[in-house]
């Protein structure tokens, strides 16, 4: 069996013997001696564990990404480059975040400071940030008690894209990938993560029970919040045809493994409902490691992808030793937290088909709060239009109001063949209530759920009426204006 090695803070290590579900984060901090990296919540809210790890992007660039250790499982960094708070002082001197970040005086307590310094860090190195919304969304998942988010966010915004000539830039040029290619072993438990489709089928033949894994957002809960031990995990990450972003049959082809924020990059040009509900999924440091497939796969009835999935006609694509295998989206949600995946069989790709002319379609996300929470109903909708403003096709999905994300089929029906106006959607509002009877719960109330689902659909008719795929605008999503 093999080692696990990684490179931490530019050194190499090499490990045995530890558990497979030791978090990165436990590991810096006990084994490695490197407590600059701190624990709030062990569940990827608050950002005070926040480290950079140096790894490919999904074009196969390097590219530094933010990133929470309390979900990383130490064996999802193999042949990688781990970089903590410790790393950013070189040569005796201070780096620019940290300067920075005094200056504006963007620390008090301290505690949320490191996860805060890394955050930045990876904004230092982005060069995209050519806009305000998205230096919000770099550091929303970073909390803070003391300061106040305005010396932070001024802060951010003064090193963002400046790619000073640093140990991190050096290690961006001349890193060259390395093979994350594992099987280990300790005590009872094991985790592999094979490279190629046949290492993936031996695994399988040999553990039929394996447990996939490719973030670890959802899974690693389990090993933080519930002690969890699987005995056996496998994980995706390695398999490069699982990380496709491409077009595909005159629409696109998602690769399950890709991470949500590549596939946030990819379909803000390609399918701008997808980008609207990603813009709005968790912080910065968990679209940087969750995926499309795990979001899926987890089959949660409040999933965020599902339903703009469901409305734009997607087809999950399940590989297995046999061959491939075809589902509509439709057919993927089997019941509650349950899918159609059978035994040995992965989800491979999301195949997003062509959108006919006329097409409107949206996506929405309702939550308590606007920004970083779970939904408590969530929309994806398309509808498709011919030149005599008669509806040919409508698909109207859900989340939150079922036991899966599902469509609203009787509502569907009444609009179909009908004509798109203002006075039809009002009509067919009527049946949404024989599509779904939703639950009350801390998110809401059945009432609550059944009158945003209606409103969402009237938002739906007005917001297309000019734009038939609208963006959102470029609006804050921070509470604080700039100075
Ligand atoms: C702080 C926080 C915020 C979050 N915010 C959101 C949010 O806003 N919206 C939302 O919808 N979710 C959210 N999530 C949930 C989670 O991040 C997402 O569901 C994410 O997409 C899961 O992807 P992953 O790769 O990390 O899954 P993993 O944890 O790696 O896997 C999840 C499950 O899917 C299975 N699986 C994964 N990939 C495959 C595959 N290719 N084939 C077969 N099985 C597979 C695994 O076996 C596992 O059971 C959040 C989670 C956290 C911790
Ligand atoms: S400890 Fe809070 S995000 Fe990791
Ligand atoms: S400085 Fe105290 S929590 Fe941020």
């Amino acid at each position: 069996m093999e080692r696990l090695r990684f490179f931490l803070n530019d050194r190499p290590v090499e490990e045995t013997g530890l558990s497979p579900t030791t978090t990165l984060l436990r590991y810096l901090r006990e084994r490695a001696h490197l407590s600059g990296t701190k624990e709030g919540c062990a569940e990827g809210d608050c950002g005070a564990c926040s480290v950079a790890v140096l790894e490919q992007d999904g074009r196969g660039a390097p590219t530094l990404r933010a990133v929470n250790a309390c979900l990383v499982l130490l064996p999802m960094v193999q042949g990688k480059r781990v970089y903590t708070v410790e790393a950013l002082k070189e040569g005796g001197r201070y780096h620019v975040v940290q300067e920075t970040l005094a200056k504006e005086l963007g620390s008090q307590c301290g505690y949320c400071t490191p996860g805060v310094a890394m955050a930045m860090l990876e904004a230092c190195h982005r060069k995209d940030l050519d806009e305000p919304w998205k230096l919000d969304a770099q550091m929303c998942g970073n909390l803070c008690r003391c300061t106040g988010y305005r010396p932070i966010r001024e802060a951010a915004s003064q090193v963002a894209g400046q790619c000073p000539p640093d140990r991190f830039s050096r290690a961006l040029e001349e890193t060259r990938p390395e093979s994350m290619a594992l099987r280990y072993e300790a005590g009872a438990q094991r985790f592999f993560t094979p490279d190629s489709r046949e290492a993936l089928w031996e695994v399988l033949e040999a553990w039929p029970e394996a447990r996939f894994v490719v973030g670890g957002t959802d899974l690693s809960l389990d090993v933080t919040k519930r002690h969890a031990e699987p005995p056996l995990l496998v994980s995706l990450e390695a398999l490069p045809e699982l990380r496709v972003l491409e077009p595909h049959e005159g629409g696109h082809r998602l690769g399950a493994a890709v991470r949500l924020t590549d596939l946030e990059d990819y379909a803000r040009t390609a399918c701008p409902p997808l980008e609207r509900m990603l813009r709005y999924f968790g912080s910065r440091q968990i679209k940087n490691r969750a995926t499309l497939g795990g979001n899926l796969c987890t089959a949660s009835p409040i999933g965020d992808l599902a339903p703009v999935l469901l409305a734009l006609g997607a087809e999950a694509v399940l590989l297995s030793r046999e061959g491939e295998r075809r589902v509509a989206l439709d057919d993927f949600f089997s019941g509650y937290r349950r899918t159609a995946l059978g035994r040995g069989e992965v989800l491979a790709w999301v195949d997003v088909p062509a959108q006919p002319e006329g097409t409107r379609a949206v996506a929405y996300k309702v939550s308590k709060r606007r920004e970083l929470d779970i939904s408590s109903v969530s929309a994806g909708f398309r509808v498709v239009v011919d030149g005599e403003g008669q509806v040919v096709e409508a698909r109207l999905a859900y989340g939150g109001m079922a036991a899966t994300p599902s469509r609203a089929r009787r509502t569907e029906a009444a609009l179909v063949g009908r004509r798109w106006t203002e006075a039809v959607v009002e009509e067919a509002l009527g049946r949404l209530e024989e599509d779904f009877t939703p639950l009350s719960d801390h998110r809401g109330s059945e009432w609550y759920r059944a009158r945003v689902a209606k409103n969402l659909l009237r938002g739906f008719f007005h917001e297309t009426l000019a734009e038939p795929m609208p963006r959102l605008g470029e609006r804050h999503t921070a509470t604080v204006q700039v100075r």
